[in-house]
């Protein structure tokens, strides 16, 4: 079992989108059973929140269903979880922050995982939410395509198990 935690600003925009995105990947891909998928924000703005409208529609227009509401992010879950994903130099400088700088080791930013290292720029300001999609898909599917290659034999073990 691999536990990923996505973390953005608000938790009503990319971390959520990023969740469902990664979860219909790992279903897809008939891996499901090998991840703890979850999101979680930087701040406390938006707790209690769902997803915001436009991010919400966006999911919806590329098939991808599913709810959460807006949860502010522990040093619990930071140790809790194998991999924390952020999407923006802000995110990980606050999560850095939380932890007093422990932790470095899992901490991400999603897109660096992809051929152009970049920062999923906030569709709350930009209002660009397809262009969020589309950036926050890139990131899971090559984090995934790295958990594949790196973990191979734990895949391997969940599956015969
Ligand atoms: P997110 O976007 O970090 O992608 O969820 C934001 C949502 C809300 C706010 C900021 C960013 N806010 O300031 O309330």
């Amino acid at each position: 079992m691999i536990n990923v935690c996505f973390v953005c600003l608000g938790n009503i925009c990319r971390s959520p989108m990023a969740e469902l995105i990664f979860k219909d990947m790992t279903e897809k891909r008939g891996l499901a059973l090998s991840f703890n998928v979850s999101s979680r924000a930087t701040s406390s703005y938006e707790v209690g929140n769902p997803i915001y409208a436009p991010a919400k529609r966006t999911l919806e227009e590329h098939n991808i269903k599913g709810g959460h509401r807006s949860c502010q992010l522990t040093k619990s879950d930071v140790i809790n979880n194998d991999y924390i994903l952020v999407m923006d130099s802000g995110n990980l400088m606050d999560v850095l922050r939380l932890t007093g700088g422990e932790y470095g080791d899992k901490i991400f930013k999603l897109c660096s995982f992809t051929d152009n290292p970049r920062d999923v720029a906030d569709p709350w300001y930009t209002r660009d939410f397809e262009k969020a999609f589309n950036d926050i898909y890139d990131g899971c599917n090559c984090f995934l395509e790295y958990l594949l290659k790196e973990k191979k034999e734990a895949f391997d073990y969940d599956k015969r198990h």
